[in-house]
């Protein structure tokens, strides 16, 4: 039988209602996650031809388990832009649909060891086509400690990094807007588990995080917050 927990439905019950809202009100409350302090404004384009992968979609399906063993073998350019692909295609073709929160969701990948491109902190831009550098430097190391000092996270080539601003979110699309979040931000996380299971790549999501710790080396603003992110990579016995 289902235990029923008093004060997690109170939380559920808070969270229900939902304010009017329209898409583009996101950028109207000025929502953007991400200040940079000082921005590289170098743009890549995702253009890569994708691979064929190993696996047909009903094969990834059964067979995605979270892999954490990671390991630092360069990953192929078309892999990496299929995982990239994979990501964002929500941006892709999205209704006017005010049950969504994607338009308030900021989605960041740090790359190591990327063919074809320098390690670094990128944000998507130009509805997922393309990634703008925001640093060039390995975040991977500091994230994993951010990450409760998960260390696997470190190995991984690509990191996922799913930001908000949190408090621009709630004024948007009220209380429920967190729980809108949360599932737009899961449906993109389980798209890269599939590309990655496809490509025999490793992928875990990471929902444990010290969120000040995040804000401050990400340098988001106060209202924003790292709430999720994904790794993924060439792992052991993968044959890579
Ligand atoms: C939202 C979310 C957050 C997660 N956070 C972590 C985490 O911080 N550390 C970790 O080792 N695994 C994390 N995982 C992976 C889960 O432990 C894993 O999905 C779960 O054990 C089920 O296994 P499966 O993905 O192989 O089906 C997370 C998964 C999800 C979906």
């Amino acid at each position: 039988m289902a235990v029923s927990y008093p004060l997690l439905r109170r939380i559920h019950d808070l969270a229900k209602s939902r304010t009017e809202a329209r898409p583009h009100d996101a950028e109207s409350a000025g929502v953007l996650a991400f200040e940079p302090s000082e921005p590289l404004d170098r743009r890549v384009l995702l253009d890569s031809e994708a691979p064929n992968p190993p696996l047909d979609y009903e094969r990834a399906v059964l067979s995605r388990r979270s892999k954490r063993n990671f390991f630092p073998a360069r990953l192929d350019r078309k892999k990496a832009v299929l995982l990239l692909e994979s990501a964002s295609s929500l941006y892709k073709g999205q209704p006017e649909d005010s049950e969504r929160a994607f338009p308030f969701l900021t989605l960041g990948v740090l790359f190591q060891n990327v063919e074809g491109f320098d390690d670094g902190f990128y944000l998507f831009s130009g509805e997922g086509g393309s990634l703008r550098l925001i640093r060039e430097e390995s975040f991977h190391e500091p994230l994993s400690r951010v990450c409760l000092d998960q260390p696997w996270i470190s190995r991984a080539a690509v990191n996922f990094l799913f930001m908000a601003n949190l408090a621009g979110l709630e004024k948007a699309l009220g209380p429920r807007g967190y729980r809108l979040l949360l599932m737009d931000a899961g449906r993109m996380a389980q798209r890269v588990y599939l590309a990655a299971t496809g490509l025999s790549l490793g992928c875990c999501g990471v929902g444990a995080l010290y969120d000040e710790e995040a804000r401050t080396l990400l340098d988001l603003n106060p209202d924003s917050a790292l709430f999720y992110a994904v790794s993924a990579g060439p792992v052991k016995g993968s044959g890579f």
